[in-house]
């Protein structure tokens, strides 16, 4: 098994990111050895940076050569202003190029390796309350085409390795994030729900999400789509009533459909308003245990500093 001997050769591409460093830093203090694909080697936190574009072959094929596994976490950030026709085709161009380059570098050496590709859980697009296992069906809208299109990339490297996708839900952790954008009307004092609040968030708390990479990497039998997300997701209504009691705010000011989509256009539909239930079912079967399983207990953590 990986995760118990340490000295993994282990690339991460995307590792200098909200959860490319905190996973790159537990990867080391393991004993592996990791390597980290960066746009500026210069800026990386943690780890031996190595320079890439994220879409050309270069010198940093060879350290995928000799790598045991290979992480792909690299994309431009969905939150990060709004989605015009050009920066969605960047939102979707910098997940199907990197993946596409990590692909042809691993077709490239002989030997067979683990890859695990990030997706998310936006494959499913918004499906009310249905609940949706790794058997649930591509949904519609732009992020259900944007992971299908990276996935679909990341299907090509299973001729050459053990591949894994995990379809994350939305990631909560103390800094940065989802949850610190989320966060700031609540210490502003103009927290509330958003839209009906009947929308589901499925979450989880990056700290199970770095612990199930591990396990990902630990164990051979691993292999195919996993929902990387906690096993009880939330409505919105319960969400916003969790992070006022945590940050002893008030949630009194609901945003309201009309205002998010005016600020945030398409996105404010998929990523605000929208949403869908998704369980870990496979993660469960197989034997992952979450140890932050519930968002109360996440969300103090979240803010206990
Ligand atoms: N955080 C979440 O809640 C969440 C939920 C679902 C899915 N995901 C997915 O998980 C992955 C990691 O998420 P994150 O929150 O850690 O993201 P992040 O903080 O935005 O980091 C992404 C990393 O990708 C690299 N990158 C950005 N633009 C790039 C480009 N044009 N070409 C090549 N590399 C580029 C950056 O590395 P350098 O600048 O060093 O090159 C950056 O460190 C993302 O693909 C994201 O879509 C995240």
């Amino acid at each position: 098994m990986y995760g118990t001997i340490p000295g993994v050769k282990i690339v991460v591409a995307g590792g200098t990111g909200f959860i490319g460093e905190p996973l790159v830093r537990r990867l080391l203090a393991l004993g592996h050895e990791v390597s980290v694909l960066t746009r500026n080697p210069d800026k990386v936190p943690a780890g031996r940076g190595v320079k890439w574009d994220g879409k050309s072959q270069g010198p940093w094929s060879s350290v995928i050569a000799t790598a045991d596994v290979v992480i792909n976490l690299a994309g431009e950030n969905i939150a990060d202003g709004r989605w015009t026709a050009e920066r969605k085709r960047q939102l979707t161009d910098s997940r199907t190029d990197s993946a596409r380059a990590l692909v042809a570098a691993m077709k490239q050496a002989k030997q067979k390796r683990t890859f695990i590709n990030a997706s998310a859980v936006g494959y499913y697009g918004t499906r009310g309350d249905e609940e949706l296992s790794e058997e649930g069906s591509r949904g519609t809208g732009f992020l259900a085409d944007l992971t299908a299109s990276w996935e679909q990339e990341a299907r090509e490297a299973e001729a050459v390795s053990r591949l894994v996708i995990l379809r994350f839900g939305v990631v909560l952790a103390g800094e940065g994030g989802a949850l610190a954008k989320m966060a700031l009307p609540f210490r502003l004092g103009v927290g509330g729900r958003v839209g009906s609040g009947n929308q589901w968030i499925s979450w989880i708390d990056r700290e199970d999400l770095l612990r199930m990479i591990e396990w990902v990497i630990a164990n051979e039998a691993v292999r195919g789509v996993y929902n990387a997300t906690a096993p009880k997701p939330v409505t919105n209504r319960e969400f916003t009533a969790v992070l006022a009691r945590a940050l002893h705010r008030p949630a009194i000011m609901p945003a309201p459909a009309f205002a998010l989509r005016l600020a945030f256009g398409e996105m404010a539909d998929e990523v605000l308003l929208g949403g869908q239930r998704v369980v870990p079912s496979r993660a469960v079967a197989e034997g992952f245990a979450f140890q932050v399983p519930s968002i109360e207990a996440s969300l103090r953590n979240a803010f206990a500093k």
